[in-house]
């Protein structure tokens, strides 16, 4: 008979997870060993620095031991060294791996990056931290909305040059439509923030399943004609080929004019130079962007200094509870998969998010 405490999957830390966060995902599914080793993993710079400092170097020996740890998993917290050819490395040494979680919501796309084959990929089942993230990127959402409802670039040009203006009139969250692109993780926490603010709520959908505080649902061939009708939209959706470019010149060029862009999923999926065109002829009042196409945002583009966008530097998630939030996702998951349930924010494999 197997004790119900005793350790049934064995899941290494492929990355930097701080001891008290292995602690806990094995106080949270006894049935788990977190087996590590924080002298064999990159340090962390800071927090959810996943992929750790490049200046630290394995020795030789080090790198075969973290290899061999590596290489003895049921079950990786992370892509090893958040390295997609290590992965790829790990898949075809050890037959016994059967679940991956990637600390990266948008996973998928390292996934893709090992270049697995289709037996490889069926054989192990990829997670993404996809969901964690939610309500802090709701959080900036909100706050690039009413950034460009309370005209922020105008308050700050006055405010430089002590400039008491004629009153102007603001935009209200509560008078507006806004349309979340996207309803997965990050979408319904968005749907559920600017419901709770009193906006009227539309959502793209490819189910067409509802989600709490969206008042309609729109299929995705229909956006160009939504797009016409609302104030805000909010950009959620994962870097796919398929979202590729999605919000794209057509898009843009529907919209009602002097509509506040937000975008938090993944850069690819906005056109930046039908953006700025969109930006200069005054279709889009004002953007607040957390992800860009390329990343760090090259010093020549020109949304560094646009007056009407706010930069954020892809950090708009991060939070001194991501490290927790992952690591009670992975310990949440690992009781589904010991008891055979389906698991959170599985890779498609074919689409890759
Ligand atoms: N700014 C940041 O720091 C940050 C942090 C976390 C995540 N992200 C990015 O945000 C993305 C979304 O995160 P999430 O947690 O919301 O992921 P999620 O829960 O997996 O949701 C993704 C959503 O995208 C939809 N979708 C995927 N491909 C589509 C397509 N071709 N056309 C239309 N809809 C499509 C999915 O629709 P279905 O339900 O129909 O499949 C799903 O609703 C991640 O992939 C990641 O790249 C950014």
């Amino acid at each position: 008979m197997v004790e119900a405490t005793e350790p049934r999957l064995r899941a290494v830390a492929a990355v930097p997870l701080a001891e008290p966060l292995c602690r806990l995902i094995e106080e949270l599914e006894p049935r788990v060993q977190v087996v590590r080793d924080h002298s064999l993993v990159h340090p962390m710079r800071g927090p959810a620095d996943w992929s750790g400092d490049p200046d630290h170097v394995r020795t030789p020996e080090q790198q075969r031991a973290f290899e061999e740890m590596v290489d003895s998993a049921d079950a990786l917290f992370g892509i090893p060294d958040v390295d997609p050819q290590a992965l790829a490395r790990t898949v075809r040494a050890n037959p016994r791996l059967r679940w991956v979680m990637t600390t990266a919501a948008g996973g998928g796309a390292q996934i893709k990056a090992a270049g697995l084959d289709r037996a490889e990929l069926d054989r192990i089942v990829f997670t993404t931290s996809a969901g964690v993230h939610g309500a802090p990127l709701a959080e900036f959402a909100v706050f690039g909305v009413l950034a460009g409802a309370k005209d922020l670039p105008r308050l700050q040009a006055d405010q430089r040059e002590r400039r008491w203006p004629e009153r102007f009139t603001m935009r209200q969250i509560d008078e507006m439509t806004v349309l979340v692109v996207g309803l997965g993780g990050i979408g319904a926490e968005c749907a559920r923030a600017f419901h709770a603010l009193g906006a009227r709520v539309w959502g793209t959908t490819r189910t067409g399943t509802p989600v709490a505080g969206v008042d309609r649902l729109i299929p995705l061939d229909e956006l160009v004609e939504a797009v016409a009708h609302v104030d805000a939209i909010v950009v959620t959706l994962p870097g796919t080929e398929q979202t590729h470019h999605l919000i794209g010149a057509d898009v843009l060029a529907a919209v009602r004019p002097g509509a506040i862009l937000a975008s938090v999923g993944r850069g690819t999926v906005i056109d930046e130079s039908a953006l700025l065109q969109a930006l200069d002829e005054g279709r889009i009042s004002f953007a607040a962007m957390d992800v860009f196409e390329v990343e760090p945002l090259p010093a020549a583009s020109a949304l560094w200094s646009h007056p009407r966008v706010l930069i954020s530097p892809h950090t708009a998630a991060l939070s001194t509870k991501e490290e927790e939030r992952i690591a009670r996702r992975f310990a949440a998951d690992a009781t589904r998969l010991l008891d055979g349930s389906p698991l959170h924010a599985v890779v498609d494999t074919v689409e890759f998010y």
